[in-house]
């Protein structure tokens, strides 16, 4: 805030004209009844009652006003005190005006990003509930026809278990990425960087995810040869849930007899960029923007049959963000898509 206000003098001065006027009226009657010859000493009169009202009038003004708005401080708290002190107090109600006026505009923002906030939380909630509710109720359905009588059905019971099951693995899944969702936000993400070997950690990705691409024949490879060892700054762990996640998708979204393609390339001097490319079903170009929400998943009727919570890419964002790098996505529907994102060099 300027440390110098603007001080209106015209009230004061006014008022005090108004005053001086008046009490050199009165004076000037009073004194022609006492048959007074020379009114010269009007003057005296006039400037001394002008001077004193305008010094008094101007300092209670100021006073007065540097009270109220203290008050209103106190009670709206719409003033930072701190950026307010009695010397900078105005008179000038144009001065005034604006400053309230900036500070209503500052609240009036902060109340916007509080909106914003609030909805994006009770929309976080409605998903969360919606997400655990279907698979929850899906398997109440099956064990209450199970205890029905559906046990003994020697057809049925097999595969009303495996389905049971298959709910209950989803509400794990759902939870486990909840879990880690809130775990990043309450952590506030704080990161613990080291230097490692991307590909080294690519190969022991491989290796996690090894049966179940092998269960849709899929091949995760890596463009050429890294013989030699790429160091980056990260914190492995994350970074770890990152290609876990990115080369997941590209599984569960690749086509059968597919190819996820893994290449580590240097870009300019101090960076490395990871690319993760498959030649799956692909992404529709309306949805690229989104698929890094929450819960977001392109296809929500489930006829793709591949579970999944919708929080994967929300966490590789999540922890990308928190590197301070840049992910990307390209991708062409029955093509294939490419998510690459990028990281420091290390020494
Ligand atoms: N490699 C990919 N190919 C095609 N679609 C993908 C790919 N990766 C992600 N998607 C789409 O983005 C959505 C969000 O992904 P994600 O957050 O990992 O959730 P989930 O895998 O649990 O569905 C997926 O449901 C899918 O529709
Ligand atoms: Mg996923």
């Amino acid at each position: 805030m300027a440390s110098h206000q603007k001080r209106s003098y015209s009230f004061a001065g006014f008022t005090a004209l108004y005053i001086a006027v008046f009490l050199t009226l009165i004076t000037g009657v009073f004194f022609s009844f006492l048959g007074t010859v020379s009114y010269l000493f009007l003057i005296p009169v006039a400037l001394i009652s002008f001077l004193s009202s305008f010094f008094i009038i101007q300092i209670r003004v100021e006073k007065f006003i540097y009270k109220k708005i203290n008050k209103l401080n106190k009670e709206v708290s719409l003033l930072e005190s701190a950026s307010f002190g009695r010397d900078q107090i105005t008179t000038d109600m144009d001065t005034l005006t604006k400053q309230v006026r900036r500070f209503t505009q500052h609240k009036k923002l902060e109340i916007e990003a509080l909106k914003i906030r609030e909805s994006y939380r009770k929309e976080f909630l409605g998903n969360v509930s919606h997400e655990l509710k279907t698979p929850l109720f899906m398997v109440q359905g099956y064990v209450e026809t199970l205890l029905n009588g559906a046990l003994d059905d020697e057809n049925v019971r097999d595969k009303y278990l495996e389905r049971a099951n298959k709910g209950i693995e989803r509400l794990a899944y759902i939870v486990k990425d909840l879990d880690m969702i809130s775990r990043l936000e309450v952590g506030g993400l704080t990161l613990d960087k080291e230097k490692v070997d991307i590909v080294e950690l690519f190969n022991s990705a491989f290796e996690l995810l090894e049966m179940k691409a092998a269960k849709k024949n899929i091949s995760l490879v890596f463009d050429k040869d890294y013989p030699d060892p790429i160091y980056v700054n990260a914190d492995v762990e994350r970074i770890q849930q990152v290609l876990t996640n990115l080369l997941d998708n590209s599984i569960k979204y690749g086509k059968k007899a597919g190819t996820t393609e893994v290449s580590i390339e240097g870009l300019m001097k101090d960076k490395t960029i990871v690319r993760i490319t498959d030649n799956g079903v692909g992404i529709e170009q309306s949805y690229l923007t989104r698929i890094f929400e929450r819960f977001f998943r392109v296809d929500k009727t489930g006829s793709r049959k591949v579970g999944g919570s919708g929080l994967g890419l929300s966490i590789v964002k999540h922890i990308i963000d928190a590197h301070s790098e840049k992910i990307y996505v390209e991708s062409q529907l029955g093509i294939g898509s490419e998510f690459s994102f990028t990281l420091e060099n290390a020494e």
